[in-house]
């Protein structure tokens, strides 16, 4: 099996497992993995102009409407309605690996195209300079949200918006659970992308929008 056939049947495994038995793999993972290195600080120059809001329903509402946009991982839906009421798309991408739980009123929507596989790939296969904002919400490990910023960036539109949920970082000693802050400050440092948003959330799991310049 290739090593994307591996990942595929892992985020499959990952998904089918009952909630008591998923918090004894996240254990199991804790035992081995290895301490991340600490983020790298975004410049303060990244940061004059951003806005900090309340949520990330508030982001929406400052986003471009009617443009193009994608949702990588979609889940159940919930996030890709609120897309698809707040900023009225032309049209709204969804990827994930599988859309079995995702309500059925988006999948209806004329204005959605779906597309059943993995990120990166998906990603790849978009033209560049084509989303008005893309929405990063699919696996959270460090490596994988650095693929996906990478992959992602350059099909994000001169001025549009490269989002991220979960900009948190989860880190016991000796532990490393969670690693989207890690990549996201990776992403922000090398490209230079100043940050446009910073949304607050109750579970302090906020999300992050870095601005392509213009
Ligand atoms: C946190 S949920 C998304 C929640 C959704 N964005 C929301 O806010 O309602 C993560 C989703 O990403 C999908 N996913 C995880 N890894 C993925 C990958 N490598 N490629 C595509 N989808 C992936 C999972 O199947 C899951 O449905």
């Amino acid at each position: 099996m290739t090593n994307e056939g591996f990942y595929r049947l892992e985020l499959a495994l990952r998904r089918a497992m009952p909630e008591s038995f998923k918090k004894f793999w996240r254990l199991g993972r804790l035992a081995v993995q290895a301490v991340p290195a600490s983020a790298p600080q975004i410049p303060q120059a990244q940061l004059e102009g951003c806005q900090l809001l309340t949520n990330r329903y508030e982001m929406l509402r400052r986003l471009p409407q009617g443009g193009v946009v994608a949702e990588i991982g979609t889940y159940q839906g919930s996030f890709a309605r609120c897309i698809l009421d707040a900023m009225a798309p032309a049209r709204l991408h969804l990827a994930d690996i599988t859309f079995s739980l995702c309500r059925a009123d988006v999948l209806a929507d004329p204005r959605v195209e779906r597309h059943e596989g993995l990120s990166v790939p998906f990603l790849q296969s978009c033209a560049d300079a084509s989303f008005d904002m893309i929405y990063v919400d699919a696996d959270h490990g460090h490596e994988a949200v650095r693929a996906d910023a990478l992959a992602a960036a350059p099909k994000v539109k001169p001025g549009g918006y490269l989002v991220f949920n979960d900009f948190a970082r989860i880190v016991r000693p000796g532990f490393g659970v969670l690693g989207v802050h890690q990549a996201v400050c990776e992403f922000a440092v090398s490209s230079g992308w100043p940050v446009a948003f910073f949304c607050l959330e109750s579970e302090a799991l906020y999300d992050i929008a870095l601005r392509r310049p213009a």
